[in-house]
């Protein structure tokens, strides 16, 4: 890392509210930068490292100024937000009102003047601090619901660039956007943009009738396609496009992980450490309310209950990333959970053989990869989620065909990824049948079916969602590629 090197003004800004490493202070007084959490950077740090961008975020700690530094191709410039502006803005408007808002109102939203206050000012400093790194006519890329303000605060101050803006979560029903009091405010900010894009269609369709309904204006209608034809909306003197862009990981870096020996060597260890079960079952998530972590395990103990799933034959490894952790939800959350994850191990663990191994940590990539390919069964079960990035990263890993997915019908990527084992993850019969079906799947069947997942997954990558993004965006020449 070079203090202060390389930090001009950048012709490719992106804008955040993370930066992609996390400042974290440890108990002797010392610090040390790690990976921030979230899909949101596993996608974009390759990319942007590889295009030797700029990137505008918070370093993940409160009061704190550190000036702007260099790393390994990455320009960053940390945003500083007070105690206070990480309670209201952050913990607050973020994810105590926007999260559950957008995530179909899976926990009930909290509407708080005060934490509106502290989102408007809290954007107003991103987009100025973008404006400042932003060299003349460049391209900024702003990131996310944190930020939704920001397209229109920027254009305001730096009208000579090009903004794109991209929402990495669902972007609700209109029924449901219509409750937030600042409705009005987020749609005149997110029109800032020449480009705004979701994960799918109906996110885009969203979002241009609310143009109409809250902005007067007279967006197109015809259908959004995915990469192509974007929806427009006339506005003033520009025009705001609207398109479906769905996100996804670095395939082919994950793909030549997965064939390392050592890594592979891990996964035998792996299953060894965990008794030589026949099965493996893996869930890897953030620890988050709509992960629908509590429905595959309430699954698994109902498949045990009743002895079609025999303990000590069949184990569960559940690696949750601690997230968000003063927020209310996520704290009775994280105990419902190791309540249940409790009373499974009562009544299904043997001495030093545990039914499910529930692990609060996040693990580096490496072993990431191993448990991957150790898992016989990769259980997603979101009951809201704008794309989910780990069935994609586990069927990356899976060059030798093997495993079984079972996916939420509730997440973007079911979409994509029609063979996998698509459940409702509020319908728990249909969650423990497709679980048993991909226990014991006909390895032909499981074979054909991973093969046309990896089929969907190498070609329909992280650069190639970026590059269409751009292209739409007119930052990137256009390649016929982005088109199928
Ligand atoms: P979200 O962005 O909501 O967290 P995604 O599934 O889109 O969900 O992305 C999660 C990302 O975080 C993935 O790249 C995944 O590999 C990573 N991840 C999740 N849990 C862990 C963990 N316990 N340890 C390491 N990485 C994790
Ligand atoms: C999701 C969001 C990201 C966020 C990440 C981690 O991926 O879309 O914007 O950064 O979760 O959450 P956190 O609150 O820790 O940044």
């Amino acid at each position: 890392m070079t203090n202060g090197a390389g930090v001009g003004r950048a012709d490719f800004v992106v804008v955040a509210n993370r930066l992609p490493v996390d400042l974290e202070r440890l108990e002797d007084g010392s610090q040390r930068w790690r990976r921030s959490p979230g899909g949101l950077v596993s996608a974009l740090e390759p990319f942007l490292r590889a295009r030797q961008g700029a990137w505008v975020g918070w370093p993940g700690v409160a009061d704190i100024d550190v000036d702007p530094f260099a790393e390994e191709g990455l320009r960053l410039h940390p945003v500083r937000l007070s105690t206070e502006e990480m309670r209201d803005y952050y913990e607050g408007f973020s994810n105590g009102t926007l999260w559950p808002l957008y995530h179909d109102v899976v926990a009930p939203p909290v509407f708080e003047r005060r934490w509106w206050d502290a989102y408007v000012r809290v954007n107003r400093r991103f987009a100025e601090a973008a404006a400042e790194v932003a060299g003349p006519g460049a391209t900024v890329w702003v990131q996310d619901y944190q930020l939704q303000l920001v397209p229109a605060m920027l254009r305001e101050r730096r009208p000579d660039l090009r903004i794109g803006f991209f929402l990495h979560i669902p972007f609700p029903p209109v029924e449901l956007f219509m409750q937030l009091p600042w409705r009005t405010e987020i749609i005149r900010g997110l029109l800032g943009a020449d480009l705004v894009g979701f994960h799918r269609p109906g996110g885009a369709h969203n979002f241009l009738w609310l143009s109409r309904r809250l902005a007067g204006l007279e967006p197109s209608r015809a259908a959004v396609g995915v990469r192509t034809k974007p929806g427009v909306v006339p506005f003033g003197d520009r025009v705001v496009r609207v398109g479906a862009f769905p996100i996804s990981i670095d395939s082919a870096g994950l793909d030549a992980l997965a064939r390392r020996r050592d890594i592979q060597q891990r996964a035998r260890e792996i299953r060894t450490e965990l008794g030589n079960p026949k099965k493996i079952l893996l869930g890897i998530d953030r620890l988050d309310y709509t992960k629908g972590i509590d429905v595959r395990l309430h699954a698994l103990h109902e498949l045990l209950d009743e002895g079609r799933v025999e303990a000590g034959e069949v184990v569960m490894i559940q690696l949750a990333t601690p997230s968000r952790e003063r927020v209310e939800h996520y704290r009775q959350m994280r105990e419902d959970i190791e309540r249940e994850v409790g009373r499974i191990n009562g009544e299904f663990s043997r001495v030093g053989r545990p039914a499910v191994h529930y692990l609060h940590t996040s693990v580096d990539k490496e072993e990431l990869v191993a448990m991957y390919s150790a898992a016989d069964v990769m259980v997603v079960t979101p009951v809201r989620d704008g794309m989910n990035l780990v069935c994609k990263e586990y069927v990356a890993c899976r060059y030798d065909l093997g495993g079984a997915l079972v996916l939420s019908e509730f997440a973007g990527a079911a979409a994509e990824l029609t063979s996998a084992f698509l459940v409702n993850p509020h319908d728990l019969d249909g969650v423990k049948n497709a679980l048993y079906s991909a226990l014991t799947v006909d390895p032909a069947e499981g074979r054909r079916r991973m093969r046309a997942l990896r089929r969907q997954v190498l070609t329909h990558d992280v650069d190639r969602w970026a590059r269409s993004f751009l292209e739409a965006l007119g930052a990137q020449p256009h390649t016929e590629s982005e088109r199928d």
